[in-house]
């Protein structure tokens, strides 16, 4: 008989996953992230699904764990607070590389490439940024994103929202006429006829992002890891296949 001390109740305490890497919880991959972020991170059915999800799910495979996703603030993303205090083993939130958080956390390599797009109500009219400010119009866009960092860099002082979630409910509700946020987020929303008949796409902000699963700075054994799940899946289709399940298309002249 051994008593457990300091492990609150359910939780196993740590652990040491396949080829000596250390989990916060033993026989889990704890990953924090902030929902929802379709179609990178989302609840469906019951379950947190979405291509981060999906490439996760070959990491904890190769360390023979399981997935175990929590919903977290974003906030956390930028100071690592998280991975430090060891709630979480990582951060999947289709979140881009910035110099501004590796000075926090360590990023595995890439995984995805995106940039930003402005979605405006059709009726305000606004097809670029240009216009939203050329017709004083009312911009949003999620709190500590690399969306509202680009629109402040611009001259703007956007309306700051929560989740995606609210970014798109203040767009329904005439909070805001137009937003910035991620492309995929928009090419996602799009997809919904009620979304489609209300809100168009302005324009595609081509800012070079580059989204990474994020680690406590130092732990370069999880962080290699991650690196081989992606760059194995990368090498033998299932990065392609899962691209074409959650995102669409692959983008043409890929290499
Ligand atoms: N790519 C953007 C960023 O890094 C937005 C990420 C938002 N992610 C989320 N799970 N809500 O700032």
């Amino acid at each position: 008989m051994f008593l457990a001390v300091g492990c609150s109740s359910g939780e196993e305490g740590p652990g040491e996953a396949a080829g000596g890497v250390p989990v916060v919880e033993k026989g889990k991959l704890t990953v924090c992230t902030h929902l929802p972020y379709p179609p990178f991170q989302f609840e469906q059915g019951g379950k947190v699904v979405g291509f981060d999800v999906a490439l996760i799910d070959l990491v904890a495979k190769d360390l023979g764990v399981e997935q175990k996703v929590l919903d977290t603030p974003f906030e956390n993303f930028k100071t690592g607070a998280f991975l430090n205090s060891g709630k979480c083993d990582l951060a999947a939130a289709g979140m881009t590389i910035t110099d501004e958080r590796k000075k926090n956390v360590d990023f595995s390599v890439p995984y995805f490439d995106a940039t930003q797009a402005l979605l405006a109500t059709k009726k305000s009219g606004v097809k670029s940024l240009a216009d939203v400010k050329s017709t004083n119009k009312k911009l949003g866009a999620q709190a500590g994103t690399t969306g509202e960092s680009y629109a402040t860099s611009q001259g703007f002082d956007p309306v700051a929202f929560e989740s995606s979630d609210a970014v798109l409910n203040g767009l329904r509700t005439g909070q805001v006429d137009a937003v910035i946020i991620d492309y995929p987020v928009v090419q996602g929303w799009l997809k919904d006829k009620a979304n489609a008949a209300e809100f168009a796409l302005g324009e595609n902000i081509e800012t070079g992002e580059q989204y990474g699963f994020s680690v406590k700075k130092g732990n370069d054994k999880l962080r290699a890891a991650i690196d081989k799940a992606i760059e194995d899946a990368k090498a033998d289709g299932t990065y392609d296949k899962l691209y074409e399940q959650w995102i669409g298309p692959l983008p043409q002249g890929r290499s």
